[in-house]
């Protein structure tokens, strides 16, 4: 049923065995370890939600699922894997969306989710030390009652975990005005593939003692090693939020609009996101709106969603309507029409119009996600190529692709280009969509992950985006930290 490029075979390692579940069994409690084996003999529905990835596009082979609470447990069930040369994969929440988090042969599944605790908040320097296995949306109201927020948000918040989040380099709604976690992750406890716990969760804001280890995790994708404790510098929450959903007649507006709405709205922008046409009409089909008059929408292209973050409701309610204002009266006005929330509720559900995107496409069929960074302008030229190239070989409609459309993170430069298979996964969908798809972006010199990362998916799209110097490097890297390619195998990294 896996729908993945080609499957690595892993020769070099071992499938769990009876033996190997006794030693688990001496590291964790009888309820931390599921496996379809004897004793424990679960049913392999037991273990479908460590099996079977978010969209139900991969489809793992583990037989074993282990839950331990402890660092030190963690460690214990490494160096065994280690030493009995068992492969693992790392796992928080299952929500990435590339394949990272699902076994692809009979490698263990080592799930977080029950070390699941806070372990410090400092609020005065605003760091949060946890558990990896805690879900991001626990985090958030965690630290809502010192008035401080995470400084990622995405859709998937109340089921992904941070350890998941860090492994990824999650990117989300809130990159525009807080960044990279390469930037808010200050420290990390990591269990390395021989076992070994590498304690850096430190709190220190500066510290330039040399390599900064623990970037190499952020974004690894379980392949370096098993993170099991974050620590992350949190900003204190925004006095006052406000967003604004703008109807464009064209896309070639977004690009001045973005410009004037970071002239006018300044330090105040917090997020400027995009959705085009196709993704908005779907959205209103599931029930996501409407949010717009759609007289006024009339024949718009392509619509925006921009937030601020400020310190004065007033004032950035007045800038907004200002700004809205200012659009609409324009001599050749960039939009159509624009709704600027009024309350609580209306700013969510400006919201839930962008974060359900991802969810309208599972209800749609099956989804073919690329993740994407190139230049703005080429946004929508991106997704009219696709959707031309489909069209050319006869794979347009019920019979295979049903939509293609583009939302996405425009304010960092990231389109979100999905394809629906009303009636699922097939080769030739996917042989029209890749490498096509990845030539494209290599000719705008853009990467093949913007924020969802490589997992199984693009390991042998890797090369669109880095040269073979660099992969190189990566290899010499991984073998570094993981000789017997235990970790994660067969993710990231280019089978050779
Ligand atoms: P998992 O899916 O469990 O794992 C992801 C990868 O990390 C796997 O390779 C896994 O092996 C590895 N891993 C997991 N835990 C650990 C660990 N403790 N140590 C080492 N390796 C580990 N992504 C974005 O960037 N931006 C978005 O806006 C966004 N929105 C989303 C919205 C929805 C509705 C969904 C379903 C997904 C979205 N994603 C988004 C995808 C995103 O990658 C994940 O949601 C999230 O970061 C993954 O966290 P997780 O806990 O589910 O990790
Ligand atoms: C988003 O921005 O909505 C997420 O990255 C998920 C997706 O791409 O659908
Ligand atoms: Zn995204």
């Amino acid at each position: 049923r896996r729908h993945a490029h080609s499957i690595p075979s892993f020769t070099h390692l071992n499938a769990v065995t009876h033996d190997d579940l006794a030693h688990f069994a001496k590291i964790l409690p009888p309820n931390a370890i599921l496996s379809t084996l004897p004793p424990n003999l679960n049913s392999a529905d037991d273990l479908v939600p460590y099996n079977v990835d978010w969209m139900g596009k991969y489809h793992g082979q583990a037989t074993t699922v282990l839950r331990p609470r402890t660092t030190q447990q963690v460690s214990d069930i490494v160096k065994f894997c280690a030493s009995r040369r068992i492969g693992i994969v790392p796992q928080c929440g299952n929500t990435g969306l590339v394949g990272g988090s699902i076994s692809l042969q009979k490698e263990i599944v080592l799930s977080l989710g029950a070390m699941n605790s806070v372990r410090s908040f400092d609020p005065v320097s605003g760091v949060l030390a946890a558990d990896a296995g805690c879900i991001l949306e626990s985090l958030s109201d965690y630290i809502a009652r010192y008035n401080h927020i995470m400084p990622l948000d995405l859709g998937a918040k109340g089921s992904c975990q941070i350890g998941g989040n860090i492994s990824t380099n999650a990117g989300g709604l809130r990159f525009l005005r807080y960044g990279s976690l390469h930037g808010t992750v200050l420290g990390l406890e990591v269990v390395l593939p021989d076992g070994t716990v590498l304690d850096q969760l430190s709190t220190l804001r500066k510290d330039n003692t040399g390599y900064d280890l623990k970037q190499l995790f952020i974004g690894a994708e379980g392949t370096l090693g098993v993170i099991t404790g974050v620590s992350i510098l949190t900003p204190p929450a925004p006095r006052a939020s406000n967003n604004i959903f703008l109807a464009l007649p064209h896309f070639k507006n977004v690009l001045p609009l973005f410009q004037t709405v970071k002239r006018q709205l300044g330090e105040i922008l917090s997020a400027f996101e995009y959705i085009d046409r196709t993704a908005y009409d779907m959205g209103l089909e599931h029930g996501l709106g409407p949010i717009l008059n759609p007289d006024e929408v009339g024949d718009a292209q392509c619509f925006v969603l921009a937030e601020t973050s400020g310190g004065n409701h007033d004032h950035d309610s007045e800038k907004l309507n200002n700004l809205l204002e200012s659009l609409m009266s324009a001599d050749e006005p960039l939009i159509y029409t624009g709704t600027l929330s009024q309350s609580p509720g209306q700013f969510a559900s400006l919201w839930a119009l962008r974060e359900g995107l991802t969810e309208c496409l599972q209800k749609e069929g099956k989804p073919y996600k690329y993740d994407l960074s190139v230049p703005l302008a080429e946004f929508q030229n991106v997704v009219d190529a696709v959707r031309a190239r489909l069209i050319s070989k006869g794979l347009y409609g019920d019979h295979g692709i049903t939509k293609v459309m583009g939302y996405g993170h425009v304010g960092d430069g990231n389109l979100h280009l999905n394809a629906i298979a009303k009636y699922g996964y097939r080769p030739e969908l996917e042989a029209a969509l890749e490498p096509f798809i990845y030539e494209l972006v290599a000719s705008h010199k853009g990467s093949v992950s913007a924020e969802h990362g490589i997992g199984s998916m693009k390991t042998s799209a890797l090369r669109y985006s880095k040269n073979d110097v660099s992969i190189e490097w990566m290899r010499k890297i991984k073998h570094v930290f993981d000789p017997l390619n235990i970790m994660n195998p067969g993710k990231v990294l280019p089978s050779v």
